[in-house]
């Protein structure tokens, strides 16, 4: 993935483009003909990456100003043509018949701690740091077309096996398809294909 070929402006308060979004972007395998949808978009880097891509892209943030963001780098790039930006708390905003063949999420997943900072909406993902992202898989199920993949990172500071159970228990084929050891935890990428 050729990163700097995107004018990117990251606003404050908003989650940068960081190992674990370059590590997620060279996994996915994006069609054209796929249905595309971000969730969590941030700065919106994996958004342009698959507007350039697919003919149809939806892009969620629960955070304001990562939709402003994500909005704006569009724009720049004069990528915003295909591309819906919603604020919405993971899928909820969305019609139940809304479905898509790919669904990729780099959601919030440190473990609550005492340190509060302005990016505790990107980086914290519950008292465990495993809710966001199980919330994540249930709802994506619901909007999947058959045979349809999610693309979803975990750490191993949180409990990575309760993420795969719950995988499996909304019908996901599970793998991992990428992993990188950082300061003080391992990154994986989690593929599931919906039987
Ligand atoms: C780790 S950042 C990833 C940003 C970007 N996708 C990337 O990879 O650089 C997680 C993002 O998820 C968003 N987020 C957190 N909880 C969310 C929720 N319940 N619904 C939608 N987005 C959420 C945060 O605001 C943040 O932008």
């Amino acid at each position: 993935m050729d990163k700097d070929r995107y004018d990117i402006t990251v606003f404050p308060g908003v989650y940068p483009p960081s190992e674990d979004t370059y590590l997620l972007l060279d996994s996915l395998e994006i069609k054209p003909d796929d249905a595309f949808l971000e969730v969590g978009c941030g700065a919106g880097l994996i958004t342009l990456v698959a507007a350039m891509k697919a003919n149809d892209v939806v892009s969620i943030d629960s955070s304001l100003e990562a939709v402003r963001n994500t909005l704006q780098n569009l724009t720049r790039n004069d990528l915003l043509k295909n591309c819906h930006v919603i604020e919405s708390d993971l899928l909820c905003a969305l019609a139940p018949s809304s479905k898509f063949s790919l669904i990729v999420f780099n959601p919030p997943y440190l473990p609550q701690d005492d340190d509060q900072t302005d990016l505790d909406h990107a980086l914290i993902g519950g008292e465990k740091g495993t809710e966001i992202a199980q919330r994540f898989i249930r709802q994506a199920s619901e909007h999947l077309v058959a045979g349809g993949r999610i693309f979803v990172i975990v750490s191993t500071i949180a409990d990575t096996d309760s993420i795969r159970e719950t995988m499996t228990k909304c019908g996901f084929e599970t793998e991992t398809v990428a992993e990188a050891s950082l300061f003080f935890e391992k990154i994986q990428v989690l593929r599931g294909v919906l039987w």
